[in-house]
């Protein structure tokens, strides 16, 4: 056998300082946007108090199950000398799906944060405009006109974020403030696990929960009545449970989705993280730990504070379902109305800051962790070859910010590969490394023992709940999805209902609606699907729209294209991280594996 030369000092491996570091260090990575905009818009908008049924069964039978096996797989490939996704997956299972499961560790978190850092870098805007009294002028300026105060909040937003134009974006404040948030993120990272991400999140995570108890304490003290309205109503709008949307699959679908989005489950961060732990350190208290900080952030301070206040002083038709129109329009309405608004909306804002930097920097750790461990280099080439491709990346979704189309799109695959990504790892923790010697893995070190049916758990419950979640998610999405990526069809539909809605009002008198109405357009325009290429023979009043229409179709049919870009471009960094992965296996990793002296084929497949 030829002697395996050493490996250098770049492997030399960092370890977590403390129980209390690491627990904060994946609680910060999983409190997030998605605790505090995320979860209350879903909440409200998906049966109220009945939403926290599919949630909790799919917080105890997703959450935590894929929780623990990400941690105890993690921490198995610290022991083969590997902090990122490809190479632990590499260690423990070499077939297609441990190739395919690592690829997606590494590409859902560079991916997410190309977009996440925009919205991290708005709640910086938002907190500067607030403190800084911006808002107040704004809001005054709003009063005196007497036009809507959530009007010029999405107005001030849209233009903020070049929502209105593609390119918008780079006009204004906020290149710089994305710019200085990249700033944040990798001077973090650059002073690495211990003295950067512990250090930061020990100091970021208490504070943003001290900001956001102090917010929740104002919004429950409110003694404002509003048309009748008071904030024990607003609690009760958010709260009081509608078991009929228990019935609907959707509610189910979005339950699963939050519990993934917001616990960091299946981005491979927590694969990540783990991986810095000592062989004997402690993963099923610690884990439940994080995640049950998650869930006091997620439906005590996120859910308590926003829809009930949005309530209050908007009352009931305020609350959209869309995360970034209720974070974004309606908080400030609220801070207007709210005594002390422009303080309470400069703290609110600023732990949504906080909250998103502890974050997004556990979506750059796994891509420096693959570089340094596949390649051998140092932390200054890793952090600046990550920065050079985040901020391309970021650049692109910023220049096409119209209506945040790129930002949607990537939002919506990034969701899709998780829940695959979270499949993929407890097959291969319960069938492939074997549930039950996985499950004894967990409990080394452990202070608290699993449940005695775990291993059945995680071998049978929590996949088949998985692809039943992922076959309803195919079954909801991909049809409008895919059509979405079709310039034809979304460029018809958008003219189609410019047409309609000249028909209903042409026939306001018969009070059109519904299928009725669409009967009508069907026959004006002669054809069941799409508009005419030629308005020939079309009354006098519908032909005038010609031009209107045609704007609209150009416009959709843009956004099309935007959503095929989006859909490449995932595919395609996919396919670079697989091969780029076989490069550093071949390069490095394979190295390493075999120089832990811990045999692959005691804990996987290793052919
Ligand atoms: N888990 C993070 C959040 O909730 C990504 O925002």
């Amino acid at each position: 056998m030829t002697e395996t030369p050493a490996l250098d000092k770049a492997s030399t491996r960092e370890h977590w300082g403390s129980r209390f570091g690491v627990i904060l260090a994946v609680a910060g990575s999983a409190v997030g946007l998605g605790n505090f905009l995320r979860f209350p818009g879903t909440a409200v908008n998906n049966g109220g108090g009945a939403f926290l049924v599919p949630y909790f069964i799919s917080f105890v039978i997703l959450g935590i199950p894929i929780a623990w096996c990400e941690w105890t797989i993690g921490r198995l490939g610290g022991r083969f000398g590997q902090n990122n996704g490809p190479g632990i997956m590499y260690a423990l299972s070499r077939n297609a799906l441990g190739r395919f499961t690592g690829a997606l560790t590494l590409a859902i978190p560079v991916l997410v944060y190309m977009y996440y850092v925009i919205l991290e870098a708005l709640c910086l805007r938002y907190s500067v405009h607030f403190f800084s009294g911006g808002f107040a002028e704004l809001f005054a300026t709003a009063n005196e006109a007497s036009t809507s105060i959530v009007g010029a909040s999405s107005k001030f937003t849209k233009e903020t974020v070049g929502m209105n134009e593609n390119g918008g974006m780079y006009g204004n404040a906020m290149l710089w403030l994305i710019l200085l948030c990249f700033l944040v993120n990798f001077v973090i990272i650059y002073r690495g696990v211990t003295k950067g991400i512990e250090k930061f999140c020990i100091a970021a995570m208490p504070l943003l929960i001290l900001c956001a108890v102090i917010v929740l304490v104002r919004v429950l003290t409110l003694d404002n009545e509003v048309d009748g309205r008071t904030i024990g109503s607003g609690l009760g709008f958010m709260w009081n449970p509608d078991w009929g949307a228990l019935r609907n699959p959707e509610v189910w679908l979005r339950a699963a989705g939050q519990i993934f989005f917001s616990l960091s489950v299946g981005f491979g961060l927590i694969l990540c993280y783990s991986s810095y732990l000592r062989k004997d350190d402690d993963v099923v208290l610690t884990s439940l730990s994080a995640s049950s900080t998650n869930e006091f952030c997620e439906v005590i301070l996120g859910g308590m504070i926003v829809v009930p206040a949005a309530f209050l002083f908007l009352g009931p038709g305020n609350t959209p379902a869309s995360t970034f129109a209720l974070g974004f329009f309606t908080v400030p309405a609220i801070m207007y109305h709210m005594p002390g608004g422009s303080f309470f909306g400069g703290m609110w804002f600023g732990l949504l800051f906080l909250a998103a930097v502890t974050s997004s920097i556990s979506m750059l750790q796994p891509a420096i962790a693959f570089l340094e461990d596949g390649f051998g280099l140092k932390r200054r080439t890793s952090v600046t070859i990550l920065g050079v491709f985040t901020t391309g990346g970021a650049a692109v979704i910023m220049y096409f910010s119209k209506n945040l189309q790129a930002l949607d799109f990537t939002d919506f695959w990034c969701e899709f590969m998780m829940i695959l990504a979270g499949l993929g790892q407890v097959i291969i923790f319960g069938w492939i490394i074997g549930a039950k010697r996985g499950v004894e893995e967990m409990n080394r070190g452990s202070v608290l023992r699993t449940p005695r049916l775990l291993p059945f758990f995680i071998r049978f419950v929590t996949p088949t709940f998985l692809i039943v979640v992922l076959s309803l998610w195919c079954y909801y999405n991909a049809p409008s999805r895919l059509e979405g990526m079709s310039p034809t069809i979304k460029g018809q539909a958008a003219a189609r209902t410019v047409y309609a809605g000249a028909v209903a009002e042409h026939f306001a008198d018969e009070e059109l609606a519904g299928e009725a109405l669409a009967a009508r357009v069907t026959d004006l325009l002669g054809q069941a699907k799409g508009i005419p290429e030629t308005l020939d023979g079309l009354p006098g009043w519908l032909r005038v729209l010609d031009q209107d229409a045609e704007a609209k179709r150009a416009d959709a049919a843009a956004g099309a294209n935007v959503a095929r870009y989006v859909f490449v471009a995932v595919i395609l960094l996919l396919i670079l991280i697989l091969a780029v992965s076989d490069i550093a296996y071949r390069n490095r990793i394979g190295r390493s594996i075999e120089q832990s002296g811990i045999d692959s084929g005691e804990w996987g497949t290793s052919s």
